[in-house]
């Protein structure tokens, strides 16, 4: 899918307008209505204005192709409206024998967004409604016919510009996190994503340093290597760096869960549905994906990545219920449950964090069911020590989430649920006893954040579509982008 910017519309291929409900026209539709098509069309009650209504006519106003888009009530536009009527327009667009379309929607009247929401609204649809996910395949899809070039019908300024070359970076950060999410463990591998690290060096400058065995073992991150005991495939600790503020600027440290497979180890998960564990590395892809678009923008931050990535497996070398391991902090966890890795693999990742002496810490992880069953999939949990700082890191990050339509819901994080993972044999028990189970995972990981400002993204449920679509969803690159993006402004 190709973007670009141009104030005036081809006469070939398509162009979609908008219409309101109650018969009234947008300007660019008004501006096609000369002989009076546009307003026949909506008299005739072939289209409602509702948003997500759409009507294809033919060679009205001079134009090959004219889509009328609805957009719900007249005046300002909903932003879930627009979300839908963009949508709504990209599936015709999909149908058409046309290459080409002009989006000339209202994009500067969107309910409380500028004219950039609106250009990041289009680009971040189009190009998840043209990812493909068939490149395992012997025998590929057809390719889609359709609209593949879309002009965004405004004023080509450096602001609208910007715009577009920010949202085109930010998905090429979301597809690359899907890419890597999607492909199964025996394909993605903590050494393969190692690999893609070093893709990012090469092709983006991104700075890249991947920790093996050795290595992880004379940091003494034991938690980490504990888990990774129980499977043949090494353990990789990925570093990554992206040094675009000023030179002694605190950093920001994002740091992913990679577990490239989750059977649960000794403490096995039951069979069905285990395949969609090899999602449980889509807190590591964010960060490759956040890195990817960061490079292309040229974010001017400094900015660094932590992928701890391994598998989870049972084997006569696994770690087992009842072992004490020893963290990188010195801290000693109980291991109660094997299948609660990720808080294992992540406290050391956190602990190697405090070296960059950051200005915060934001891990991602794809931690707990139980977040699932608290918000269920449409909103990231997000966790967060509530003190001056963190409130403030808190809001940002909710902010960047209602920007960039990727969601996340504050969650409570009190002293009082410590008391659920005390162990009698060690400082910490990876498991917490019943109830609140995303809480007292991230109790856990809060142990060994506290020389610094940190936030806990849990995306359990988030991270991935179940069902016809299923496949990774990128997020949440968008929300941390939008973030540091936010951040690099003020
Ligand atoms: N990767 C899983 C969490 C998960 C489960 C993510 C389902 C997405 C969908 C994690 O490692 C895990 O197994 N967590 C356990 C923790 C429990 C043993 C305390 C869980 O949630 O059941
Ligand atoms: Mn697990
Ligand atoms: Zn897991």
């Amino acid at each position: 899918m190709e973007f670009r910017i141009k104030e005036e519309e081809a006469r070939s291929g398509c162009i979609a307008v908008g219409v309101y409900e109650r018969r009234r026209l947008t300007e660019q539709a008004r501006a096609l209505d000369g002989e009076g098509a546009v307003t026949q069309a909506m008299r005739s009650g072939d289209i409602s204005g509702k948003p997500g209504s759409t009507l294809l006519l033919r060679g009205v106003g001079g134009m090959e192709r004219v889509l009328l888009v609805g957009l719900g009530e007249q005046g300002a536009v909903a932003e879930s409206a627009f979300g839908t009527a963009v949508r709504a327009m990209l599936g015709v667009f999909a149908t058409l024998g046309a290459a080409q379309a002009t989006v000339a929607l209202p994009l500067d009247a969107v309910a409380g967004r500028g004219q950039a929401w609106a250009i990041g609204c289009v680009v971040a649809a189009a190009r998840d409604s043209a990812f493909r996910r068939d490149g395992l395949k012997s025998r590929k899809e057809a390719a889609p016919g359709g609209v593949r070039r879309i002009v965004l019908a405004a004023k080509p300024d450096a602001a609208a510009k910007a715009a577009l070359a920010e949202a085109v970076a930010t998905a090429n950060g979301v597809e690359l996190c899907k890419e890597l999410a999607n492909l199964p463990s025996n394909i993605c591998t903590p050494a393969y994503l190692a690999e893609a690290a070093r893709r990012l060096g090469r092709d983006w400058g991104v700075g890249v340093q991947v920790l093996e065995r050795k290595q992880i073992e004379q940091l003494d991150m034991r938690c980490l290597l504990a888990v990774a005991d129980g499977s043949d495939v090494p353990p990789r600790f990925i570093v990554l760096k992206h040094m675009g503020g000023k030179a002694r600027e605190a950093p920001v440290v994002l740091a992913g869960k990679g577990i490239t497979f989750d059977s649960g180890g000794i403490s096995l998960k039951p069979g069905a549905g285990m395949d969609e564990m090899k999602y449980d590395m889509c807190g590591g892809a964010a960060v490759l994906g956040v890195f990817r678009a960061a490079a292309e923008m040229g974010l001017p931050l400094n900015l660094i990545g932590l992928v701890a990535a391994c598998e989870n497996m049972p084997s006569g070398r696994a770690v087992k219920p009842g072992d004490v391991v020893a963290s990188m902090s010195g801290l000693t966890v109980e291991v109660q449950n094997t299948d609660a890795e990720g808080r294992m693999v992540l406290c050391d990742a956190l602990t190697y964090a405090a070296r960059f002496k950051p200005a915060a810490v934001i891990d991602i992880a794809t931690l707990t069911g139980a977040c699932v069953s608290a918000l269920g999939h449409h909103r990231s949990g997000l966790f967060t020590r509530s003190d001056a700082a963190h409130d403030m890191l808190a809001a940002e990050l909710l902010a960047a989430g209602r920007s960039s339509g990727d969601l996340a819901w504050l969650m409570p994080l009190d002293e009082a649920y410590q008391e659920q993972i005390k162990s009698a044999s060690a400082d910490l028990a990876n498991l917490g006893t019943p109830g609140a189970g995303s809480i007292t995972a991230a109790c856990f990981l809060e142990n060994f954040t506290r020389s610094y400002t940190w936030a806990h993204l849990d995306i359990a449920g988030s991270a991935w579509e179940q069902g016809g679509a299923k496949g990774a969803s990128g997020r949440p690159v968008p929300l941390l982008l939008a973030y540091l993006q936010a951040r690099a402004r003020r």
